[in-house]
């Protein structure tokens, strides 16, 4: 691999990245050129675990509804999560309301201007505020993330896993000596663009405008670089829920612990490692008191449904039972099936609801 440290590793670099984007870039998305903090921020928070394609209808009805960050800091809570319904890693979200509600109260609406003070709003990591200050105010702060990993450790071929100590220093001091200081915005938006359209995890480099000279290609190393040190171990977790219905109603809580999906709604749900039979899951759920022995009928079963999160894999299946007396749980709501619209589930239960819909299952 190349020596780390070589000098001036990054002549031209810059420079030629920019002429790819003013010559040759056509990608377009609504936050591109934005120059309203807000929104940049918004778009931010969108795209953090979010993909370009998936992110946009989102970022789209947020500005339609909450057009500045008071509307947003005014709105209720149970409005925002409905809205960011289906984008995933919902802490996302807490942070946005918190946040919103902060710059409201406490700066009367002013997103703040210097990337110390943006870098402590919660849910703002160092990525997400070297692309909010440098896209709203031109500020040379250098983004780093996987695109940017992956550009950098193939043009200049370079080996230190991106996930070490030693590697997040490395690629972000390298980042931040190249980035065109009086262009920071620019070049910033053109290395994110050039990593999703060029460099990609399977990359065009017939299309490239360094392939003369990217270490990576010149070595057939564009599959070995970049390097991670560690590999994630995924875990299963067996989501059952229970549509308990009385009265064509059905029960339904909102998620409070600390884990995933907090603040969204669900089903009285038993969790397991691993799967269990039907008996297995209604005794847990008796045990409960969710229903009494003898008084309640199951109507069906569904197939399992699987979402996949980043470190985690959820299965989940759905009893339909319906019940003689009306169970009193202290954190269950009563909603019928159009009520079940107003409320923020997990992807794994909206498309069970959506199949349940489709066969008329309500
Ligand atoms: N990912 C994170 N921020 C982005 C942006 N501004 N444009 C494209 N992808 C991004």
């Amino acid at each position: 691999m190349a020596k780390k440290g070589n000098e001036a590793p990054g002549k031209g670099f810059s420079e030629q990245l920019l002429r790819w984007d003013r010559e040759q870039n056509r990608r377009q998305m609504p936050w591109k050129g934005e120059k309203d903090p807000y929104k940049i921020w918004l778009s931010e928070i969108i795209l953090q675990q979010t993909r370009v394609e998936h992110g946009v209808s989102y970022y789209n009805e947020f500005v339609r509804n909450f057009p500045d960050i008071k509307k947003l800091a005014n709105a209720s809570e149970e409005k925002i999560f409905k809205l960011w319904e289906g984008l995933g890693y919902y802490s996302r979200c807490r942070n946005l309301i918190a946040t919103a509600r902060s710059i409201a109260l406490e700066r009367n609406g002013v997103f703040p201007k210097t990337y110390e003070e943006i870098v402590t709003l919660k849910g703002v990591g160092p990525y997400t505020a070297a692309a909010i200050s440098s896209f709203a105010f031109n500020l040379p702060y250098a983004v780093v993330d996987g695109n940017v990993f992956r550009v950098l450790a193939r043009i200049f071929g370079i080996d230190t896993p991106t996930d070490s100590t030693e590697g997040k220093k490395y690629f972000a001091q390298l980042a931040n000596e190249l980035i065109d200081k009086k262009k920071a915005g620019a070049y910033n938006q053109a290395i994110m663009d050039f990593g999703a359209m060029i460099c990609k995890p399977v990359p065009h480099c017939d299309q490239c405008v360094f392939n003369k000279s990217c270490y990576a290609l010149l070595n057939k190393k564009i599959n070995e670089l970049p390097v991670k040190e560690k590999k994630i171990s995924i875990k299963k977790r067996w989501f059952y829920y229970l549509l308990i219905e009385h009265n064509n109603q059905l029960a339904i809580r909102q998620r409070t612990a600390k884990d995933i999906w907090q603040q969204l709604y669900e089903f009285p749900m038993i969790e397991n490692t691993q799967d269990l039979e039907q008996d297995g899951i209604l005794a847990r759920a008796e045990k409960q008191n969710w229903f009494i022995r003898g008084k309640y009928e199951v109507v069906t079963q569904s197939p399992v449904y699987k979402q996949q999160l980043s470190h985690q894999l959820i299965a989940g299946k759905f009893i339909h039972i319906r019940v003689k007396n009306k169970p009193a749980q202290a954190d269950w709501q009563w909603v019928n099936e159009t009520g079940l619209g107003k409320f923020a589930f997990p992807r794994v239960i909206n498309q069970f609801l959506q199949k349940a819909r489709e066969q008329s299952l309500f």
